[in-house]
């Protein structure tokens, strides 16, 4: 297959020298990529502003913001058969980029956001028979909501996990599918996370070709 993965936080720069963020570390989408490249699929991974080396065989993008990590990602959308959405895409950016540096005043300082684009809903609208996979962060493992994105962005599966993972080695993941059948890896290996959702991501395709 050829699947694309996205990777790490995106940044949203308010000036030149400050951005909005998140403390994603990358480490699950790498994984992804990684286990996906050596399972001998083709893989680009677009991958957020992150400190982690490029695995083996992997064709890697790196973009910043939200914005540009969806032109990376629609660009190459049509030519592929599954894209695993790993990264935290920050949901808003500063309504303008000031030039230079914002001066502090004695005054409060009030930001504007703007919605950014919804990389995985945009897609999920016209997914074909590519295979869809999303990550729910939740703040606990919260069942019901991570089901509404599974629906709402027409996935085939959605992977739930919780803010604890940030950064951490390993992850308790709930593995939910649009056919209903869910399973839990406790505590487990990002990397062994990663050849589940590959050994998923070739089972959905196996079945979608019977
Ligand atoms: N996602 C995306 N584009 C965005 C935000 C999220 O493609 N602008 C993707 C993420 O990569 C993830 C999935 O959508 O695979 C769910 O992300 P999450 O942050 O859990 O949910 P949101 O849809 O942003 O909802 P909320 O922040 O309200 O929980």
């Amino acid at each position: 297959m050829r699947i694309i993965v996205t990777a790490g936080p995106t940044r949203e720069f308010l000036d030149d020298v400050r951005f909005l963020s998140n403390p994603s570390s990358g480490r699950m989408g790498f994984a992804v990529a990684e286990a996906a490249a050596q399972a001998g699929h083709r893989v680009t991974l677009v991958a957020g502003p992150v400190s982690l080396p490029t695995p083996a065989g992997v064709e890697r993008v790196d973009v910043v913001s939200a914005v540009r990590m969806r032109e990376a990602v629609v660009e190459r959308f049509d030519a592929c058969d599954a894209l695993v959405m790993a990264a935290a895409v920050c949901d808003y950016r500063p309504a303008r980029r000031h030039k230079g540096k914002i001066r502090k005043t004695d005054e409060d300082l009030v930001l504007r956001l703007r919605r950014n684009p919804d990389i995985l809903a945009e897609l999920g609208g016209r997914k074909g028979g590519r295979i869809l996979m999303g990550f729910a962060l939740e703040a606990d493992l919260d069942r019901r909501s991570a089901l509404r994105k599974l629906t709402s962005k027409n996935l085939d599966a959605i992977v739930l996990n919780t803010v604890r993972a940030f950064g951490a080695g390993r992850s308790t993941v709930e593995i939910i599918t649009s056919s209903g059948e869910s399973s839990t890896l406790r505590d487990a290996a990002k990397e062994d996370i990663a050849r589940r959702l590959v050994s998923l991501l070739q089972e959905m395709r196996l079945r979608a070709a019977e």
